[in-house]
């Protein structure tokens, strides 16, 4: 196709925004005739930048000839669900210290049947810890080593009072990287926090019974 203005293919104008050919759309070899010739792709580009696409990676062309938007805010989001997991792994090593040192230390006759149910809650945190350094690996970050600090008493009824606010505080969490992931159409991630969520839940209502207490209402949080 030769413009009026010779060979050199430049932008046309149309309707006050300047557009150019999307030529690499067309196969190599191909002559500039039959549909090619006749439906030129257009797309726009801003004002006061190079009128060639190719000169501005930003500004690429898919073969829908619409431009890709930048990925840059997706990028953004997932450092930050990755700093958010590795506080959550970060939780989840606090856990499992406390629950073996809980439900070992724990004397008396009347909590006996809490400090087995504890030694159970500490497997169930390290499968947790596990699969969330594996999100935190698959999103390309790097597993935190550090735990958050684990408070530590003489008293039974402490220790229980100290897991059952984590605990919560752990649910609070989690429901909201359950929606993180779900914003970011990472579905399965979502599904895996939603197990662990379950857990965390029956640590929660072992824990209040435990203390004798109501657990916690996790809608309000
Ligand atoms: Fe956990
Ligand atoms: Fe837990």
């Amino acid at each position: 196709m030769t413009s009026r203005h010779g060979n050199n293919r430049r932008p046309a104008v149309i309707g006050g925004a300047r557009t150019a050919e999307c030529v690499q759309n067309r196969p190599h070899g191909s002559k500039r005739s039959g549909r090619f010739r006749s439906r030129p792709r257009l797309v726009k580009i801003p004002k006061n930048s190079s009128p060639w696409p190719w000169h501005n990676p930003v500004r690429r062309v898919d073969n829908t000839g619409v431009a890709k938007p930048s990925n840059d805010t997706k990028s953004n989001s997932r450092a930050e669900l990755i700093a958010a997991l590795n506080q959550d792994l970060e939780r989840e090593y606090q856990a499992i210290i406390s629950y073996v040192t809980y439900s070992q230390v724990l004397k008396g006759a009347s909590y006996m049947n809490i400090a087995a149910e504890l030694e159970k809650h500490a497997h169930e945190e390290l499968a947790h810890a596990l699969i969330v350094a594996k999100q935190i690996d698959y999103l390309g970050g790097m597993p935190a080593v550090v735990p958050k600090p684990v408070k530590t008493s003489e008293k039974a009824e402490d220790m229980l009072r100290f897991d059952l606010d984590n605990e919560t505080t752990t649910i609070r969490n989690y429901r909201e990287r359950v929606k993180q992931c779900d914003a970011l159409g990472e579905y399965a991630m979502a599904e895996q926090i939603r197990t662990i969520l379950v857990d965390e839940q029956d640590h929660q209502i072992a824990l209040a019974t435990a203390l004798g207490i109501d657990p916690p209402d996790n809608s309000k949080s």
